[in-house]
């Protein structure tokens, strides 16, 4: 069985991510979708709600499991049997700190490898915090998260008082 594992912070899900996680879902038996759960590091959403909006985002694809991890990325790769860790990239500004985490993740467990998928270009620009910050100023973002995201996400910013509409 081939495993990989494609973590990240997923604070929310946008259509950038769910495009690798598809596009890299295509090319292993097994994905999991791992979102860290750190709670020294803000996040909008709990760890818990982004594993349910990831989970309703990819229940069409059948080799996906969508769940929280903690520590080292390298070390829940080995607990899930996983020899590949996927990362999507956007552009030349994610690639340093992609280059250096593969770097670093390498020295922990050199039988890890990182496998690295280039965002499609209509994706290049879309992150989760730019999508939160359009949000908040009542910007247009139906372009970028699922539907049942932007609907979490509007409530979200509406109860802390976060958004123009
Ligand atoms: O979506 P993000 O925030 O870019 O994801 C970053 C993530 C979660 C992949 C990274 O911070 C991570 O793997 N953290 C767990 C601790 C770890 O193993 N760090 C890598 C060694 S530098």
């Amino acid at each position: 069985m081939r495993i990989a594992v494609c973590p990240g912070s997923f604070d929310p899900v946008t259509n950038g991510h769910l495009d690798v996680v598809e596009r890299a879902s295509r090319l292993f038996d097994l994905l999991y979708v791992a979102v860290l759960d750190n709670s020294r590091k803000r996040a909008l959403f709990t760890a818990e709600e982004r594993v349910e909006m990831l989970r309703e985002a990819t229940a069409a694809l059948d080799n996906v499991r969508c769940e929280t991890f903690q520590g080292l990325v390298v070390d829940y790769a080995v607990q899930r049997g996983a020899t590949v860790i996927v990362r999507g990239v956007r552009g030349h500004s994610d690639v340093e700190y992609e280059l250096n985490m593969a770097a670093m993740n390498r020295e922990l467990n050199p039988g890890v490898e990182t496998l690295f998928l280039p965002s499609s270009p209509r994706y290049a620009l879309v992150s989760s915090s730019l999508v939160k910050e359009v949000a908040t100023f009542g910007g247009r973002i139906e372009q970028w998260v699922p539907a049942h995201v932007q609907q979490r996400l509007l409530s979200r910013l509406r109860a802390s008082g976060g958004s123009d509409r």
